[in-house]
């Protein structure tokens, strides 16, 4: 369905738990997170509910994300239950801690791809940035994934200035050896220890970095002709098996492209990740409220959607932000 803008609105986020195994420090605070109650937490049931009506509206691609995904008691059936509702596209966001044990019983359960969030391939810097995680069982997970057929593979990460800016030639070095596509995200003002909005680094000064070693060749964004494509600008070192994609929400809004509508893990309807304002589906879906009732709620969220949030190409401002929820809460 088109919004306000004229934007088909055909990509759902659902985030099944805002619980997580890690604590990024861009993403959560270190102490103090709220964490929605258990019976505010959707039902699988409940979301899958939710699922079906917004394919009658023109969803065609779902993406499951959290919190972290895997940790929600039943994800695999839920998976399972999303995939035969045949939409184009099922994936799933993940940090990859568990993904050694999950990789086969999701990709038999029909998720089609998995993106991995990773910004360190250094064992002490991984553990710090994500406040005590295991680098080694993020790669034996991402070895899993491909072993069992996942393509393509994503990796995200995240930059943050003096934390890992200077990895930016090991990841784009990894594309030569490895399938996965390398995705550089710019930090955004959401989510996180407060203050760090000075640690922002723009993607234009990652490529020139990479491009002082590599000619970067620009490839499609596999669109197929419509908006599906995401909005990672990707290229390819000479002779690489992987890509490099990067995505600059801050130096390059891409607001006027967006396709998503995301679902929270307690049935708020979003519809922008930086601006709030969410519609609530949970309290008139326990209040009994029918089908119709629903899609209309749905459609009222994608009129609503904002057109965009306005960035100064700097980093943003912590304290101009506009956005109340924590990132792990959204989904990303
Ligand atoms: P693909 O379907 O593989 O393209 O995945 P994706 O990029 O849609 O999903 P993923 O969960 O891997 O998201 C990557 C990151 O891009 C997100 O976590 C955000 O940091 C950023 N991002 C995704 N969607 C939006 C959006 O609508 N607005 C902004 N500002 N950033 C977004
Ligand atoms: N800015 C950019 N990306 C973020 N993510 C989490 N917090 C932020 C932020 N403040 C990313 C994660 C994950 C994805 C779902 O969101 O690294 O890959
Ligand atoms: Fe967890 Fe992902 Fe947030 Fe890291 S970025 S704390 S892995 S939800």
């Amino acid at each position: 369905m088109l919004d306000k803008y004229k934007r088909d609105i055909n990509y759902l986020r659902v985030s099944v738990t805002d619980r997580c195994n890690l604590r990024c420090v861009y993403c959560m605070p270190k102490e103090g997170v709220s964490l929605i109650g258990h019976n505010d937490i959707l039902t699988y049931e409940e979301m899958l509910r939710i699922i079906r009506i917004a394919q009658k509206l023109g969803i065609v691609k779902v993406r499951v994300t959290g919190g972290e995904p895997l940790v929600r008691r039943g994800v695999t059936g839920f998976l399972g239950e999303l995939s035969r509702l045949g939409f184009e596209d099922v994936s799933l966001t993940t940090n990859g801690i568990l993904l050694e044990t999950f990789a086969e019983p999701i990709r038999r359960a029909g998720v089609s791809r998995v993106n991995v969030s990773l910004d360190s391939l250094d064992p002490e810097r991984y553990a710090r940035i994500t406040r005590g995680g295991d680098l080694s069982t993020v790669l034996r997970g991402l070895e899993r994934a491909e072993q069992v057929g996942f393509s393509p593979i994503k990796i995200n990460v995240v930059t943050v200035r003096g934390f890992n800016d200077d990895e930016a030639l090991s990841f784009a070095r990894l594309t030569l050896e490895k399938p996965y596509e390398i995705r550089f995200i710019e930090l955004m003002p959401i989510g996180g220890e407060k203050g760090s909005d000075g640690n922002y680094v723009s993607n234009d000064e990652l490529m020139e970095r990479i491009g002082r070693v590599g000619t970067l060749h620009p490839v499609d964004r596999g669109t197929g002709g419509r908006n599906l494509g995401g909005p990672a600008r990707r290229f390819r070192l000479d002779g690489a098996r992987g890509a490099i994609g990067f995505i600059s929400p801050i130096s390059h809004n891409f607001c006027h492209a967006c396709n998503r509508l995301r679902l929270t893990a307690d049935g708020g309807l979003r519809a922008c990740l930086m601006i709030d304002g969410e519609i609530d589906l949970k309290g008139p879906m326990r209040g009994g409220c029918s089908d119709g009732d629903l899609e209309m709620l749905i459609r009222k969220a994608i009129m609503s959607k904002p057109r965009g949030q306005q960035t100064d190409g700097a980093g943003g401002d912590r304290s101009r932000r506009k956005c109340a929820r924590e990132m792990s809460a959204i989904g990303g």
